[in-house]
Parts: structure tokens; C-alpha cells; sequence
């Protein structure tokens, strides 16, 4: 189709139309059928093809995520580019190593499993505040609710007192809305400064823990300070990798919960199946994983000249993984543009595969199911209040404002005909 062609032809992440953040699978879907590996005006490919994608992140050798060379250009010397390249997402063995195991070893299934009881706790705390509100009250879903769920998770994982988590959120907006593929220089200061001073509040906490070690069981920041097997980070690596632990897990997190919930309001015969068959809550979770995948683009770099997908690829050259765009390819999901919260299998990479494939997303699954499911339970017959306001993001999908009624007023015929 011409318009399809004109979608593939013209697409370059550092030019996305308004359209895009809107909408941005008729893009995907031209994508993977006319330039799955897109060359883009920068030198780099894009990758549209799930097959692609699962080869991209299963061959750690010749796909690097050290990123000292493609951040330098974009962030200089700064506390930014400290940041982002000494996190363990950016980088590739050993320090990738070192760091994932101090961090895996706090989030097993056992530790997640131990943080339910606290999760439902501050669930059910939320939804008391939303419903003493009042019948027909409009509340913005991702403030009021979706975004209030990770601060308080991740913080429990750091063991940050419940007084001083207030800032952790904007200062994790402000870090991650630096990655995006266009950054304008309001965005660089806000995202240096929130590092300095996310940096300087955890030089603090790090005092405060050594003075008094938490328990490594479970105390994350603990178990990174005391490091493993002989083996311990920098103060530097130290207080960046705790950074990164408390970005990745919030905005991605409050995505999921304000993603999966205004999706079953678009899909309302799978919101009235949810209701009916609660138990669904697990796999409509990795539904809206794959659906709309809260984190849409991934990044790698050649180590050296090889191929994906039939194209050369010289070595440099930086992938930019399409994760939303192979959640939807029909080669690896049937009928993948509907919604089907029983689909089974679902292979999605919405967490990523291989060596970084997400250490949090058992917390994440667990995250997603309590917040969606007591939701639902506690308002089933929530709806729009107004339409819809996607965050302009092209890596983190998600919505700024998602107002609706949690418990409306029903119409009036509704109490006759349930009381007679
Ligand atoms: C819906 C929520 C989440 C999504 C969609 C998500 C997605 C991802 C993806 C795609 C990656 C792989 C990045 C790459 O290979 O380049 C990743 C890595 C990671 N995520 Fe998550 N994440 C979520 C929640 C969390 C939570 C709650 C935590 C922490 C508690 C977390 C911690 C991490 C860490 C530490 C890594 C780096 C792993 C490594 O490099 O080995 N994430 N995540």
C-alpha cells in the first residue's frame, strides 16, 4: 500500500510524527513488512522483526550494550553520561555481571512472593483513597494509583525511608526522558541535575547503611554495599546501579498498571471477561506486556561486520531493537493486533531476552497483577472521563494523564430493574 511505504520510507526516530505516540503500530507494521531492518539517517538500523529482535539479544558477542561510545556525542561529559554507562543495562561483561548477580540474589521468586502481603496492603490503601473520593469522582489513574505502586516497591527494595521517597519519582522521569532518541537542552539540564541530586541523596543513604547493614536477605542497597564472593563495587558503580534500580522499576511499572487498564476500557468484552474469570489476571498481564509494551525500544552496537535479516551490518553500528514492534508481528503471534487477555503461548519480549533480560520482572508481573486485578475487583464499572493523554515517549509507553470515574453513577433505569 502507498501509504504503507510512505510510513516505512519516511520513518527516523529523531523526526516522529505527532501521529507516532498516538498510534505507532500502522508504523511498526509497515516496518516489518517493507525495511524490517530500516536504515536510519544516523547510520543505524532499526528492527521491526521479532525473529530479528530474539537474534539481536541472544548474541551478547557481536550485539554490545556498552554504550560509552553512542552516549558520549549525545550527553558530553556529564553526570548523565556517568550514569547511564556505568549502569549494568549499559554494559556488557564483567561489570554486567558482577552487578546483576548482587541484585538477581534479592529478587527470587522467594522475595518477590515475601512482598506480596505489603504490595496488597498499600493496593488496597489506594483504592480506600479512591473510593472515599465519592461516587462519580473523576481521578487521574496513573497519579492517583499507577504510579504510587512501584515508588513504594522499589523504595521497600532499597529500604529508602517512607519521608524521603517523595523526590524519587521525578527525579527517575527526569533521568529516563533523557534516553529519548531527541533530546532538547531543557531535558539534558533536568536530567543532569536530577542525577546530581539523586546522587547526593544516595551518597547519604549509603552512610546511613553502613553504619547500620539492613538485612541482605532482602535489603538490596545492603547487599550491593557488601558486595559478594570477594568481589564489591565502586562507590561510583555503587551509587549508579541503585540509580538505575529505582528508575527501571518505576516508570516502566506504572506504564503496565495505566497501559493494561485503559486497554480493557478499549476492549470492553475482555474487561467483562476479566470480571468473570478473575484467574485470566495472570496472562492478561503479559497481554498488556506484549500489547503495549511499556518499554518499546532497546539498544545494541556491532562488535564487529556481520548480518541480520539477509542486511550487512558494518561494526558500529548502533540496533535500535523494536521490543513494540515484534510484539506485534504476526509471524510470531496470531491476529497480533487484538487484544486476547487468555492468549497462550506468549512469547513477548516486552522484558527483553538473553543475558539483560529483566531482573525485576517477577516484581513486575506481581506488580501488575494485584494492581489490575483489585482494581478491577473494587471498580468494575470504571470509565473515561476524559480521552486519554499519552506521555510524547517513544521509548517508555505510557500515558501523563488517564482521568476516569472508578465507580460512576449508574444510569437511573439501573436500580429499578435490579430491585424489582
Ligand atoms: C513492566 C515493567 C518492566 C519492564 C517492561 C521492564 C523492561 C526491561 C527490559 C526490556 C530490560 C532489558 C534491557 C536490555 O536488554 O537492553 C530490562 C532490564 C532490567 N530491568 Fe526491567 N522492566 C520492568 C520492571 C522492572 C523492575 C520492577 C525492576 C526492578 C525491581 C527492573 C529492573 C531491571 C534491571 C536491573 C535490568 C537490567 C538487567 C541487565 O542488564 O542484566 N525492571 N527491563
Amino acid at each position: 500500500m502507498p501509504a504503507d511505504r510512505a510510513l516505512a520510507d519516511d520513518f527516523d526516530l529523531t523526526r516522529l510524527p505527532e501521529s507516532f505516540y498516538d498510534d505507532p503500530y500502522p508504523t511498526y507494521r509497515a516496518l516489518r513488512e517493507l525495511a524490517p531492518v530500516k536504515r536510519l539517517a544516523d547510520g543505524g538500523v532499526f528492527l521491526s522483526r521479532y525473529a530479528d529482535v530474539v537474534a539481536v539479544y541472544k548474541d551478547t558477542a557481536t550485539f554490545s550494550s556498552d554504550k560509552h561510545e553512542e552516549f558520549f556525542p549525545k550527553y558530553g561529559a556529564s553526570p548523565l553520561f556517568e550514569h547511564h554507562t556505568t549502569s549494568l543495562v549499559f554494559n556488557d561483561p564483567p561489570l554486567h555481571t558482577r552487578v546483576r548477580r548482587l541484585i538477581a540474589g534479592a529478587l527470587t521468586p522467594r522475595h518477590v512472593a515475601a512482598m506480596e502481603p505489603r504490595l496488597i496492603e498499600r493496593v488496597d490503601g489506594l483504592l480506600d483513597a479512591i473510593a472515599a473520593r465519592g461516587r462519580g469522582a473523576a481521578i487521574d489513574l496513573v497519579g492517583a494509583f499507577a504510579s504510587a505502586i512501584p515508588v513504594e516497591i522499589i523504595g521497600n527494595l532499597l529500604a529508602v525511608p517512607k519521608e524521603e521517597r517523595a523526590p524519587l519519582r521525578d527525579w527517575s522521569l527526569a533521568i529516563l526522558g533523557a534516553l529519548e532518541p531527541v533530546l532538547g537542552e531543557a531535558e539534558r539540564e533536568r536530567g543532569n541535575r536530577a542525577v546530581r541530586e539523586f546522587c547526593l541523596y544516595l551518597e547519604g543513604l549509603v552512610a546511613r547503611r553502613r553504619a547500620a547493614p539492613g538485612d541482605p536477605e532482602v535489603d538490596v542497597l545492603t547487599r550491593l554495599i557488601a558486595g559478594e564472593g570477594g568481589e564489591s563495587l565502586s562507590a561510583a558503580e555503587l551509587l549508579h546501579n541503585c540509580i538505575f534500580l529505582l528508575n527501571a522499576g518505576h516508570e516502566t511499572t506504572t506504564n503496565l498498571i495505566g497501559n493494561g487498564l485503559a486497554c480493557l476500557l478499549e476492549w470492553p468484552e475482555q474487561k467483562a471477561r476479566l470480571i468473570a474469570e478473575p484467574a485470566l489476571v495472570k496472562s492478561a498481564v503479559e497481554e498488556f506486556l506484549r500489547f503495549e509494551s511499556s518499554n518499546q525500544l532497546g539498544n545494541r552496537i556491532t562488535t564487529g561486520a556481520t548480518e541480520i535479516g539477509g542486511v550487512a551490518l558494518a561494526p558500529r553500528t548502533s540496533v535500535t531493537i523494536g521490543i513494540g514492534a515484534a510484539n506485534r508481528d504476526p509471524e510470531a503471534f496470531a491476529d497480533p493486533d487484538r487484544l486476547d487477555i487468555g492468549r497462550m503461548p506468549n512469547r513477548h519480549v516486552a522484558f527483553g531476552s538473553g543475558i539483560h533480560q529483566c531482573v525485576g520482572m517477577g516484581l513486575a508481573r506481581l506488580e501488575g497483577r494485584v494492581a489490575i486485578g483489585r482494581f478491577l475487583a473494587r471498580f468494575p464499572d470504571y470509565c473515561l472521563a476524559a480521552p486519554p493523554v499519552r506521555a510524547r515517549r517513544a521509548r517508555f509507553r505510557g500515558h501523563s494523564r488517564l482521568l476516569v470515574v472508578a465507580d460512576p453513577v449508574l444510569p437511573a433505569s439501573t436500580p429499578l430493574e435490579t430491585s424489582s
